[in-house]
């Protein structure tokens, strides 16, 4: 049986009269010591962005606000799911294509990784990335 390329973690809410507080926090929905920190806003309409893997990267995605859908191919299977809400996280470990698509204007998406920015981490051509998840 395979596992799937989309792996959702719940991040622990602590809404009250208030208002809302979400967490990912090491040893609970985050599986890594954190980085670096970036976020996505302000996306342009009809703007889909991505289109690369990662070598060692692992990533959490979290949309604080609005919405997008991430797409993800291991090279064989791919798979779509939409992020909505700060309750929940996509975990995205390294030899995933992904891709952004369908940002609502108001999105932002943030993503805590497991390492610094490295250029050298990155394929950002989908046939080199095929060549590299086949062997
Ligand atoms: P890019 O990889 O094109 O973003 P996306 O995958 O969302 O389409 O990144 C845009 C620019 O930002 C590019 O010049 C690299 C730079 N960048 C950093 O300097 N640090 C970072 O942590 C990230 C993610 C990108």
């Amino acid at each position: 049986m395979t596992s799937p390329l989309v792996q959702l973690v719940d991040n622990p809410q602590h809404g009250d009269a208030r208002g809302q507080l979400s967490v990912a926090e090491l040893g609970g929905a985050l599986p890594f010591v954190v980085r670096r920190v970036y976020w996505i806003h302000g996306t342009k309409p009809g703007i889909s962005r991505g289109f690369h893997a990662h070598k060692k990267l692992h990533q959490l995605c979290v949309c604080v606000a609005g919405s997008v859908r991430i797409s993800l191919f291991d090279g064989r299977r791919e798979e779509s799911v939409v992020l909505d809400s700060s309750a929940q996280g996509l975990l995205i470990g390294p030899a995933l294509w992904r891709e952004m698509h369908d940002f609502s204007p108001d999105c932002v998406l943030m993503v805590l990784a497991d390492t610094e920015y490295d250029e050298a981490d990155y394929i950002r051509d989908r046939d080199q990335f095929i060549r590299h998840v086949a062997g």
